[in-house]
């Protein structure tokens, strides 16, 4: 244990804290014009943009602000261009208005609602954050038509955009910038008990998200699976009301014969460590058990079948734990708004992928804790392995259904893309449940076929099975593999997202699942109530 300590500060590496000022958000009904602080930031459409023969805006608000500000909206959008197109930005200060400065942002002409606002929230974090603005305001030049129940949602995506927008991890940065926003009022948007609930969620969320990518981002030397354990341990505490937590070492995964996972695990000189939380709600009546369970490989090398040549991209495989990180990420959020109805158990059979001469070779044959014999012909493909025990554990939890959710396949990338997140799933009300929950929170996803005839590829001379099948169709033989520690019974979504889990752009981890996974516990949460409510 002493080795493994000294391997966590391994490059004398310690995370800084963040002290990003928790951002307030409060929704209002007064008028733009009236409004005080540092920066009105008003959403526009292309439509909101049009002006009459006059010159003069047709959209009631914007010609209002227009009007208090002597002619300088409608003169500045024109002379820079601005005619509300997605992405485009512009910030004017003002001598005149309470308020110091008024910045347009582009909406275009919102297709999906969600991507649109969230990345409002985002532009107005980004343009708070340059123009080191602690007070602001966001209102959209219509929003009088839309209905309340979508005025509930608009704000709190956008609510999500400003703190995510807002965020930068700085934690390994040695002179880290400080954000300077505190406090954000929602206008136009309708006030009350109701709203304030949602923005309030919408935040929840965001730190769930936001500790998700912080695991992510964390490299592989400091964020090895004792400390990821460590961090479980530290949500089932901060919220113990509701979580409990067990780890389990190496002697007690023996115990559980868990060969498949202990197989990946026995080349790394940092101990594995297997993570269950499990949250029960508050007063205690339990309608349905859910599992969640995360990919955990704190680094993937590939083993002995090391990751070698210019793509591989073996220096991002920190990024291995996505999603471990997702479902901690949920863990934290639910452990916040704290559901009724459902139990969910939070699984992560958390290691390392290295090369040593205690590891695992190519050829070598495991044993899962189902009892199934795996030859494991390629050591890269060890996701699937440590899986497969997980998913056995989280079946005699006695759950309804499970959520995979894993960095598991270069081919699903290839299939979906960096932003697609690819599902399986031999159950259609399952797919139709998490597709609804995505639609909600934006996060993509793409149903893939679990194609029975290509298990063909998978079969061992010597075992059960082999843990790789040929080069095509490789996402869906890893589900078809996975499928293997499934009881019947049970129903389960395996979801690959190797693709969404990192932002090249961003240099940064995306936080993705998070919100798609507690926004279906919610879902299912509210169903138990809604039928309680109906029949008492
Ligand atoms: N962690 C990788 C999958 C991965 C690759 C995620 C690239 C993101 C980007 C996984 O463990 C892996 O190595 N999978 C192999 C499977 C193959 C050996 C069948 C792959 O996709 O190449
Ligand atoms: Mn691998
Ligand atoms: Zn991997």
């Amino acid at each position: 244990m002493a080795y493994s300590i000294a391997r966590e500060t391994l490059g004398l590496t310690q995370p800084g804290q963040i002290d990003t000022p928790e951002i307030s958000f409060a929704a209002k009904e007064i008028d733009l014009v009236e409004w005080k602080g540092d920066m009105l930031a008003v959403g526009v459409t292309e439509k909101d943009m049009a002006k009459n023969e006059n010159l003069k805006f047709k959209n009631s608000t914007l010609l209002k602000l227009d009007s208090e500000l002597g002619g300088l909206l409608s003169e500045a959008s024109s002379e820079e261009d601005f005619t509300g197109k997605a992405g485009q930005s512009t910030v004017l200060r003002l001598p005149g208005l309470d308020s110091k400065r008024i910045g347009l942002i582009g909406l275009g002409s919102i297709t999906s609602a969600t991507a649109s606002y969230r990345s409002l929230g985002e532009a107005v974090g980004e343009a708070a954050k340059t123009a080191n603005s602690s007070k602001i305001a966001i209102a959209l030049a219509s929003s009088e038509g839309l209905s309340a129940e979508s005025k509930l949602a608009t704000a709190s995506t956008i609510a999500t955009g400003v703190v995510l927008g807002t965020y930068e991890d700085n934690r390994f940065k040695s002179e880290p910038k400080k954000s300077t926003l505190k406090s954000v009022d929602i206008l136009g948007l309708g006030t009350g008990p109701e709203i304030e609930k949602k923005l309030k969620y919408a935040e929840d969320v965001c730190s769930g998200i936001i500790f998700g990518k912080e695991l992510v981002n964390a490299p592989a030397n400091v964020l090895t699976p004792r400390i990821l354990a460590g961090e479980a341990m530290r949500i089932a505490s901060e919220y113990s009301d509701v979580f409990t937590a067990t780890i389990l070492d190496v002697e007690q995964c023996i115990q559980l014969k868990m060969g498949s996972y202990l197989g990946v695990a026995a080349a790394s000189a940092n101990p594995p460590h297997f993570i269950h939380l499990c949250y029960k709600p508050p007063g205690g009546a339990v309608k349905t058990k859910l599992a969640l369970v995360g990919k955990g490989l704190t680094f993937d090398s590939g083993g002995y079948n090391i990751k070698t040549g210019p793509f591989c991209s073996i220096e991002l495989m920190k990024f291995d734990m996505g999603g471990s990180a997702a479902v901690l990420g949920a863990a934290k959020s639910l452990g916040q708004i704290k559901p009724a109805g459902v139990e969910v158990h939070f699984i992560v059979a958390a290691c390392e992928n290295m090369i040593s001469g205690t590891g695992m070779r190519p050829g070598d044959i495991v044993t899962a804790s189902n009892g199934k014999t795996i030859e494991v012909n390629n050591t890269d493909a060890e996701g699937r392995l440590t899986l497969a025990d997980a998913l056995v554990y989280a079946c005699n939890q006695g759950v309804e259904k499970i959520v995979d959710l894993a960095t598991l396949t270069g081919a699903c990338v290839v299939a979906l893309g960096p932003s697609i997140a690819g599902i399986f799933t031999p159950s259609d009300d399952l797919a139709k449940e998490v597709l609804a929950a995505s639609e909600v929170t934006g996060e993509k996803l793409w149903r893939m076929p679990m194609e029975e005839s290509y298990w063909e590829s998978m079969k061992s001379g010597v075992a059960d099975m082999v843990n790789t099948g040929g080069r095509q169709g490789g996402a869906i033989n890893a589900a078809l593999f996975l499928k293997q520690f499934v009881d019947e019974n049970v129903q389960w979504m395996h979801i690959d997202m190797a693709g969404p889990v990192w932002n090249d752009k961003n240099k940064s981890a995306t936080g993705f699942g998070v919100a798609t996974l507690v926004e279906w516990v919610l879902n299912i949460s509210s169903q138990f109530q809604f039928q309680f409510q109906r029949c008492c």
